[in-house]
């Protein structure tokens, strides 16, 4: 595991000398994100204290089952979360990465998150693993819908073309991810020079591979989150903190070397 100025170099900036060094010369970086980039906007993560699953079942809403057997319990949440996510902006996690997509030859967003903050920071690479909780489609016919098509429709939205039931365009447990999205995100992971995890608990698979496979690869492989999780012990740097904080700095720290 790296440590933040464990090597020679400036003091005071909290990124270690290897660590400019890799971004200095690095031609192609991915940041793979997970709940953790976006709780500073307000979105709830998982996992830890204030989690969702410390208060739903996964089991009870976020699979294909729990969804037929009662799609107006499913839907409830998921119009509840879409209203939440609507309401919230991006952070400075956010914009730190999107600013990097204009900076670096070649970089991607690998995301689990389903809230569309990437793009709406204006990152224009992202791999969505999980999906995207502002796309809905008709499970009979595949036309897809907006939010505010469906929320416009009370209980359960069906299909106003072939009447089928419409069901949030993201990936339930249980569920393959989309080919493309995976097939990008490993091709890209698999290139990266310089790969960073950020805000996620590492524990959901096969998302969680993907780090790995970028360290087998040769990557320079930096973790961002608060606390440890299982990949902290297999990175080149583990960056402790939030990422609303620690990118944008470290993103400064960046520009300005080159400029110095
Ligand atoms: N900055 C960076 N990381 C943070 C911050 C922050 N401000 N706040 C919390 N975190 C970290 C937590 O310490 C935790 O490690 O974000 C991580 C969030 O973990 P999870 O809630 O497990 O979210 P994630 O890893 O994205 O979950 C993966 O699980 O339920 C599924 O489909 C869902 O895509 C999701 C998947």
């Amino acid at each position: 595991m790296g440590e933040t100025d464990t090597q020679p170099g400036p003091v005071n900036t909290g990124f270690s000398a290897g660590l400019l060094s890799a971004l200095g010369k690095a031609k192609s970086v991915v940041a793979f994100t997970g709940a953790g980039i976006s709780a500073e906007s307000g979105v709830p993560t998982f996992r830890g204290t204030d989690g969702i699953w410390k208060k739903f079942k996964p089991e009870e809403l976020a699979n294909i089952n729990a969804f037929m057997k009662n799609p107006e319990l499913v839907w409830e949440w998921y119009a509840h979360r879409k209203r939440i996510i609507a309401g919230i902006q991006p952070n400075a996690g956010h914009y730190a990465l999107a600013k990097m997509e204009q900076t670096f030859l070649h970089f991607a967003v690998i995301t689990q998150n389903i809230d569309n903050l990437h793009r709406r920071a204006g990152s224009h690479t992202v791999y969505e693993l999980h999906g995207n909780i502002e796309r809905n489609y008709c499970m009979k016919c595949g036309t897809t819908y907006s939010n505010e098509e469906v929320l416009n429709q009370t209980g359960a939205p069906h299909c106003t073309k072939c009447g089928g039931l419409i069901r949030p365009d993201v990936v339930w447990f249980g569920e393959m991810l989309p080919d493309d999205e995976w097939e990008n995100a490993v091709r890209v992971a698999a290139s990266a020079d310089v790969f960073f995890s950020i805000g996620t608990s590492g524990v959901v698979y096969p998302a969680a591979s993907i780090p790995l496979m970028a360290k087998q690869q040769g990557a320079f492989v930096v973790e961002i989150n608060p606390e440890p999780t299982p990949l902290t012990d297999r990175v080149d740097e583990f960056l402790m903190g939030a990422s609303g904080i620690i990118l944008p700095a470290l993103y400064k720290r960046f520009i300005d070397d080159q400029h110095s």
